[in-house]
């Protein structure tokens, strides 16, 4: 019998978090969920109560599912947010929060793990980032810098595990239907899908059938590389 495969999902209560982490659970993994609220009870899912924008939370709730878990094999960093605004008007806890979401969560994520994998010899490390932080977009400085960051940042612990045969990737999502992108109106959503070469905005489960890819011993020969999931709008 193969041993028991583990998977670590930030934010994996909704949206494409929890598309994630039903992928993984139905390729046979075990898997950790850290995130504010928590998606219903399934076997072999565990949910970790953790507020990412808080440091001292997250290195407790990642110290708890190494004591539970005892060894990882897949680390995916999904949570993020938006707090939207143009640079004149943009508050600090904006910027502040953002980065804290999305890109520190990141290093302390990835900081804690990695140490676990490189001791292991083996793992998969998947970030979450966007097209956004590929292509930019008005209104969005905050929320672009953190998922640019993410891009430099994988890519650089790429080459520092790369020795260890821990493999780092991107994804990098366009427009998918999630509560994320809910507040826009019919309208706009009609509009931006005029912009995506494919036609139509993207579903979650298309972005975690991405992702499990890449956790998975397909992707064995990859590793640094930033693959979009967005319909072809970022090509
Ligand atoms: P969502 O808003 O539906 O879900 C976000 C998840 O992150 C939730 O599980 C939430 O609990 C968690 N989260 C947020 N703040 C947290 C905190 N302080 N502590 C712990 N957990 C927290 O968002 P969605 O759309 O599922 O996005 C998932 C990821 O995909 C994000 O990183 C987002 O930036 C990225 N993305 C989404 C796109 C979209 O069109 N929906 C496009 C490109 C990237």
């Amino acid at each position: 019998m193969s041993e028991q495969k583990h998977a670590l999902v930030t934010g994996g209560s909704r949206g494409i978090g929890s598309e994630i982490v039903k992928v993984l659970l139905s390729e046979g993994y075990e898997v950790w969920s850290l995130s504010r609220t928590k998606m219903d009870d399934r076997e072999n899912l565990h949910h970790i109560g953790c507020d990412m924008a808080d440091r001292s939370s997250t290195e407790a709730a990642l110290e708890s599912v190494i004591k539970q878990a005892g060894s990882m094999d897949v680390l995916v960093n999904n949570a993020g947010i938006t707090r939207d605004g143009l640079i004149m008007r943009m508050k600090d806890e904006a910027w502040d929060e953002v980065l804290a979401v999305n890109l520190t969560s990141v290093f302390l994520t990835c900081r804690r793990i990695s140490r676990l994998m490189a001791s292991q010899r083996k793992g998969s490390i998947i970030n979450i980032s966007s097209v956004v932080g590929i292509m930019g977009n008005g209104g969005q400085t905050n929320y672009a810098a953190s998922k640019a960051g993410i891009i430099g940042f994988s890519k650089s612990l790429a080459r520092e595990l790369a020795s260890r045969s821990v493999r780092v990737n991107v994804v990098a999502p366009g427009f998918i239907d999630t509560a994320m992108t809910d507040a826009l109106s019919g309208v706009l959503k009609e509009q931006i899908a005029t912009q995506i070469p494919l036609g139509r905005i993207g579903k979650a489960v298309e972005v975690a059938e991405a992702v499990a890819f890449l956790a998975s011993e397909k992707a064995s020969y990859i590793t640094g590389q930033v693959l979009a999931v967005d319909g072809g709008m970022a090509m």
